[in-house]
């Protein structure tokens, strides 16, 4: 079965919408096996986003995703991958469609409520940040 890592950003924390995000993954009928909720330090911030150190706005996800609490997530299910990356919708809210977690609740291109992993090799490597008991 694959699986996923799904982080629901602070943002998305403090507009106290974790509930009604988690819902929409349960509703299209995916397993949530893991959940916590976490305020990540900077050492985890920098680990999960190591793939953009160097980008112009490296530093602001940083700071951004360490400046509340996350609601970490490891959701499975098949092709459970592409299916959450099609919930979310694009990263950039004034592409993302309207019917998507962003079309619906991203404020920016940084404030916009979710991640997820974009391939197998990602989920393995964000799920042992995020849950190193799993
Ligand atoms: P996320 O799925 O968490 O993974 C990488 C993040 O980088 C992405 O969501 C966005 O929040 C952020 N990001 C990508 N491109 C830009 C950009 N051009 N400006 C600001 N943030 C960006």
């Amino acid at each position: 079965m694959e699986r996923t890592l799904v982080l629901i950003k602070p943002d998305a924390m403090e507009r106290k919408l974790m509930g009604e995000i988690i819902s929409i993954y349960e509703k299209k009928g995916f397993h949530i096996s893991a959940l916590k909720i976490v305020k990540p330090t900077k050492e985890m911030a920098e680990e999960h986003y190591a793939e953009h150190k160097g980008k112009p706005f490296y530093e602001n996800l940083v700071s951004f995703i360490t400046k509340g609490e996350v609601c970490a997530l490891v959701i499975e299910g098949e092709n459970v991958i592409e299916a959450v990356r099609k919930i979310n919708g694009a990263t950039d809210p004034l592409n993302a469609e309207p019917g998507t977690i962003r079309g619906r609740y991203a404020l920016s291109k940084s404030e916009n409520a979710v991640h997820a992993s974009d391939s197998i090799e990602s989920a393995e490597r964000e799920i042992k940040i995020w849950f190193p008991e799993l």
